[in-house]
């Protein structure tokens, strides 16, 4: 059984300063996003009329912050790179999770609040490994583009915590 939360008064009082401060690791603030389903198509850009998508599930499995979203980018002639450089956020917003899709990895992100008061944005990277051919891999390549597959679990550790000043909506 864990308990929800275990920053002390004296830290969330600190919350007010101009500075967001780092979380200390703790044991709710040192946890998991988890990915599934991923499939990513990249067009090909010198192939005419070939568009890229993108699309994932997102939860925190947490016990009391549980949910899940989807993160989808529908066919597009858009780079994929470019659409979530300064993140993308997914579906439905109200639950406040983004995502980047960069070049060595994926960055996924979420707000969440602490005693329904201070928020907290927390954030971690995985690097991609595609492996384009062989045994295990998970690049398969098209005429018109790439087709990169993992549909099993895939557990995003947070690497980052910040108390977050934006007010309350
Ligand atoms: C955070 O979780 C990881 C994975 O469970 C563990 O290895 C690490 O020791 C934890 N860190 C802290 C500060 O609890
Ligand atoms: C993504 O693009 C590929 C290649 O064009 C296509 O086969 C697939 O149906 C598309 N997926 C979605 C969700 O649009
Ligand atoms: C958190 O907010 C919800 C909805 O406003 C409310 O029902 C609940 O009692 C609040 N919980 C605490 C611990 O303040
Ligand atoms: C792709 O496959 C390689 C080799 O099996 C694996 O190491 C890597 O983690 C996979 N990447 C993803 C995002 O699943």
């Amino acid at each position: 059984m864990r308990f929800p939360i275990h920053l002390s008064v004296p830290l969330l009082a600190t919350a007010v300063l101009a500075t967001p401060l780092p979380l200390q690791p703790r044991q709710d603030v040192n946890f998991t996003l988890v990915v599934s389903d991923f499939t990513a198509f990249m067009a090909d850009p010198y192939v005419e009329g070939a568009q890229s998508n993108l699309s994932f599930k997102l939860t925190d499995p947490r016990q009391y912050y549980e949910r899940s979203v989807n993160c989808v980018v529908p066919n597009t002639y858009f780079n994929l790179y470019a659409i979530s450089a300064l993140y993308d956020v997914c579906s439905p917003p109200e639950l406040e999770f983004s995502y980047r899709f960069g070049e060595e990895g994926l960055t996924v992100r979420t707000r969440w609040r602490v005693w329904n008061a201070t928020h907290v944005t927390s954030w971690g990277t995985q690097p991609w490994h595609w492996k384009e051919d062989g045994p295990g891999k998970n690049v398969t390549a098209f005429p018109e583009g790439k087709l990169y597959v993992r549909k099993e679990a895939w557990e995003i550790p947070i690497l980052t915590n910040q108390l977050d000043e934006r007010p309350d909506r």
